[in-house]
């Protein structure tokens, strides 16, 4: 089937609404150039909203309910976005993120009307590629559309990870919430995580961002996640600062040694690769792909070496991409321990270098890797009828 989400969303609309829809909105996954898990850090992140988003087309109800039908899993789900509980509907936790939504909404004050909508997506899930941040602010967005409040998208990116953190119970950073609300068509985002301050820098002249997936996926990401920001916490008490930001590579260095071995590897990476971060968006200010992509590829070896949140098929697939003509750097992307890795890749090359890729990675693994070649989109958006 090559119908887009959008598509099919229309189309499950007219399946089971009874009028036309009025309203479509998108939110897109993202990935990440470079910046990887820094945003828990008060740090620097520099990810790009991809081609792959969530879509809702809706209608205003005028009972006040929200009734959703999801596309993907074939299910409908009805809630009052004033009296929610968690986990009240049967089924797919996809009605939980729009519930939470409406939470986070609700206690933030915001008025909330009701609608009716079908909901269709094409972000892989568990990939690493912010497919829940992608409903949360394709959801957002929605209730932005029929109750007319004012959309800040750094605001409402802190109340969908409230909604993330809060109602789904996963406790991730602002990264990926922030990218969906404010990505920019052509550009990736420099966005420091402290003042939710973003600055557009374009991609290099000729160059695209190809994603590499795995097709690995790992159980235990949240547990070792939520020891990589303890580790984290642990270090910036040690250097008496509300977060690694506050430290830059020279205070880390005069005092590296204090710290346990662990404790001291994982703050390496934080705050080495805040400053990479940084230099990669001058790079991309200046059009040096080559710099950028030899930060990318530092960032990927402090992630495998010194974060340790990389698996062997990143490994892998990492080392396979730096071998490719008309790569410039390669890294993993998200949180890691599977899902996807990034590279930056010469456009006149980009199709070469997939398949070989993907032939180079089935050699050695035996696994099928899927390849996006994806250009840089906007952030959340109703989209014209
Ligand atoms: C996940 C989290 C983000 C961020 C990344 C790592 O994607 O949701 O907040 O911490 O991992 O950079």
């Amino acid at each position: 089937m090559t119908s887009t989400p959008l598509e099919r969303a229309r189309h499950a609309f007219h399946e089971h609404f009874n009028e036309p829809p009025t309203i479509a909105v998108r939110a897109p996954g993202r990935v990440n150039l470079i910046g990887e898990h820094t945003d828990y850090n008060d740090g620097f992140v520099m990810p790009m909203a991809i081609d792959r988003g969530v879509y809702i087309v809706l209608r205003p109800r005028t009972d006040g309910y929200v009734v959703a039908y999801s596309a993907d899993y074939h299910e409908m789900a009805q809630f009052d976005p004033h009296e929610l509980v968690r986990g009240e509907v049967v089924g797919e936790m996809w009605a939980e993120y729009l519930k939470g939504v409406a939470w986070a909404l609700g206690e933030a004050g915001y008025p909330l009307h009701g609608w009716e909508g079908a909901v269709a997506g094409d972000v892989p899930m568990g990939a690493g590629l912010s497919s829940s941040a992608a409903i949360e602010l394709a959801t957002a967005r929605a209730f932005h559309e029929v109750s007319g409040f004012d959309w800040h998208p750094a605001t409402i990116a802190r109340l969908c990870q409230k909604c993330e953190n809060q109602w789904v119970g996963v406790n991730s950073g602002i990264m990926d919430q922030m990218i969906s609300a404010s990505g920019q068509p052509g550009h990736a985002v420099l966005i420091d995580c402290r003042s939710l301050e973003t600055t557009p820098v374009p991609l290099p002249e000729d160059t695209v961002a190809v994603i590499m997936d795995t097709s690995t996926r790992r159980e235990l990401v949240t547990s070792a996640y939520n020891e990589r920001r303890a580790q984290c916490e642990a270090a910036a008490a040690h250097f008496a600062v509300k977060a690694l930001r506050d430290v830059s590579v020279s205070q880390f260095e005069a005092r590296a040694d204090e710290l346990d071995e662990v404790v001291r590897k994982r703050a390496r990476h934080i705050v080495t690769e805040n400053d990479r971060t940084e230099r990669a968006a001058k790079a991309m200010q200046a059009g040096d792909a080559a710099l950028l992509g030899q930060l990318m590829n530092q960032s990927h070896d402090s992630l495998r070496d010194d974060f340790e949140v990389t698996n062997e098929a990143l490994n892998v697939i990492v080392d396979i991409a730096r071998a490719q003509a008309g790569c410039f750097g390669a890294r993993m992307t998200g949180a890691g321990f599977g899902g996807c890795a990034v590279a930056l890749v010469a456009a006149d090359k980009a199709a070469e270098f997939a398949t070989h890729v993907s032939q180079d990675y089935h050699k050695a693994l035996g696994l099928t890797a899927n390849i996006y070649i994806s250009p840089a989109t906007a952030g959340a958006s109703r989209i014209e009828e």
